[in-house]
């Protein structure tokens, strides 16, 4: 089973030129997308290689761009959250051959870059966008869910949570929304709560089996 968190960035900057010390003063707050890369595909001493996360930049004069990391291929993945910024500005800074737009185009094994917004990350994820959840605070209770036991795509709001047009977008998608309890959290600590909760379904599943 493949996990795809799909963060949107409604202000995350798809350029490069941000400062590594003034990181949420100087990039659209990229800073929240980075630590929502963290939690959803950095466990302690390892990476979650069934996990692929989309960050949806739509911030700065490059916008919007989509950064795909996938944990199955990516190396040299570090927690902290300037090593993950480096990362991103180097992939946003990158020339890359032309392409069309919502093509992704690899820039080192595990990550990938694409012209285009939402609709790159749809078209990356063809058939798997049926069993589509997006984490809303008003949505259905997770632990009265029965989440999928397959391929899953979660999309997650920034800390202005979604706007309007990508909210209809995602709910024409048919994605059910879930609520992972009564607090607000941030992106990132709620990506954390999700995870959880599949692998905790998954090691019941895998015991009786
Ligand atoms: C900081 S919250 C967004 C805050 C607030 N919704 C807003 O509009 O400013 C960031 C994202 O985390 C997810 N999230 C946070 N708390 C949640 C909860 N209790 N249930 C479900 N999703 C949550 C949602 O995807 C939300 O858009």
């Amino acid at each position: 089973m493949t996990r795809r968190f799909v963060v949107i960035g409604q202000q995350a900057t798809a350029s490069p030129d941000f400062s590594l010390l003034d990181l949420p003063g100087t990039s659209g707050r990229l800073d929240v997308l980075l630590r929502c890369v963290r939690a959803a595909l950095l466990v302690s001493h390892g990476l979650r290689r069934d996990t692929i996360v989309y960050l949806v930049l739509q911030g700065g004069p490059d916008a919007p761009r989509v950064l795909r990391l996938d944990g199955n291929d990516i190396r040299f993945v570090r927690p902290d959250e300037r090593s993950l910024a480096l990362l991103v500005q180097k992939a946003l800074g990158r020339e890359l051959p032309p392409a069309e737009r919502n093509a992704f185009v690899t820039i080192r094994p595990g990550l990938a870059r694409a012209t285009g917004d939402l609709e790159a990350v749809l078209a990356d994820l063809g058939p798997h966008a049926v069993t589509a959840y997006v984490l809303e605070e008003d949505g259905r209770d997770v632990r009265a869910l029965a989440l999928a036991d397959r391929d899953v795509v979660v999309f997650v709001g920034d800390n202005h949570g979604f706007d309007p047009a990508t909210r209809a977008r995602i709910e024409l998608l048919g994605a059910t929304a879930v609520g992972i309890g009564p607090i607000s959290l941030h992106a990132d600590d709620a990506i954390t709560v999700v995870c959880n909760e599949l692998d905790r379904r998954r090691a019941t599943r895998e015991a009786t089996a």
